[in-house]
């Protein structure tokens, strides 16, 4: 459903870019029919999202809230490498060691808000090492996908929205194939729509909306960057937390966001680094 909700919201976009209902099907006809190899390719990304996503949800049975969250921070590193091998991104020994910084200042934040381990009940059927290798190949998955659909957003002149409308309609089919795959049953007895209440609904727009904000950061920033933002997210999130939850603020929670602030000074020192993304961001 989040899928369907970026659709159409990429095909108002769309619609209102291009001037009318005429030059919207023209748009599609010319972006996506009749370049099928180019949609074909959109496929490979919305594929591996659709099996990243199922192992998100494996791996967050089959874990505590924490450690599925502190593992799937390696996402930034397994980024970095698919940066290197698909986009030949040179990265600097200081951009390493920042990266590594962020991961471990992620971490430290993370465990920072997690209950102690006595107040975690694994339920009887969560398997550890099922929940871990789900969140690892996440991250693997995460990896590459965001990669290769920043080099396809990057290589064209399609627009962001063309690309999601492509992704979407790639996706969509997969997606229920794995919905039917794994619930067909309890769907067939009680129907697609059963049990989206509020929450679920909320989800939903909140899963498009994220995805269609992921897409815009990789087309005019990239996905190293979007590991920043999502982490110091994290970090800010926690603040609030203390105004609104009554978090307390902890010597490791401190130590961690420092280690994420200080990690994204460090990514963007040095000269030549400035001089590449002071230039992106002009673009
Ligand atoms: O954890 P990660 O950063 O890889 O998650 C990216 C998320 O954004 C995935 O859940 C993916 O489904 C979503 N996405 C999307 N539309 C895009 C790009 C990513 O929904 N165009």
């Amino acid at each position: 459903m989040a899928e369907v909700v970026k659709l159409l919201t990429c095909l108002i976009i769309v619609y209102v870019e291009s001037g009318g209902i005429v030059q919207l099907f023209d748009t599609i006809d010319k972006q996506l029919i009749r370049q099928p190899m180019d949609t074909l390719k959109v496929c490979v990304p919305s594929f591996v999202y659709v099996i990243q996503n199922n192992l998100l949800y494996v791996s967050a049975s089959h874990l505590d809230a924490a450690t599925y969250q502190v593992t799937y921070q390696l996402k930034i590193l397994t980024t970095a490498v698919f940066a290197v091998l698909i986009l030949k991104k040179e990265l600097l020994k200081t951009q390493w060691f920042s990266l590594v910084m962020l991961v471990l200042g992620v971490v430290l934040v993370q465990l920072a808000q997690a209950p102690g381990t006595s107040q975690i009940h694994s339920g009887p059927e969560q398997n550890r090492l099922i929940g871990f290798m789900a969140a690892l190949s996440a991250c693997v998955l995460s990896g590459f996908a965001g990669i290769f659909f920043e080099k396809m957003l990057k290589g064209s002149d399609i627009t962001v929205w063309m690309r999601n409308v492509q992704l979407s309609v790639c996706s969509i089919p997969f997606a229920l194939i794995s919905c039917y795959v794994y619930d067909g049953d309890v769907i067939s007895r009680q129907g697609f729509f059963f049990g989206y209440d509020k929450f679920v609904n909320y989800l939903v727009l909140l899963q498009a909306c994220g995805g269609l904000i992921v897409a815009v950061v990789v087309k005019f920033a990239d996905n190293i960057l979007k590991g920043f933002a999502t982490s110091l997210a994290i970090v800010i999130s926690c603040v609030a937390s203390i105004y609104i939850f009554d978090f307390h603020l902890t010597a490791q929670f401190a130590i961690g966001a420092a280690c994420v602030i200080g990690s994204i000074f460090l990514y963007g020192h040095s000269p030549k680094k400035s001089a590449t993304t002071l230039s992106a961001h002009r673009v």
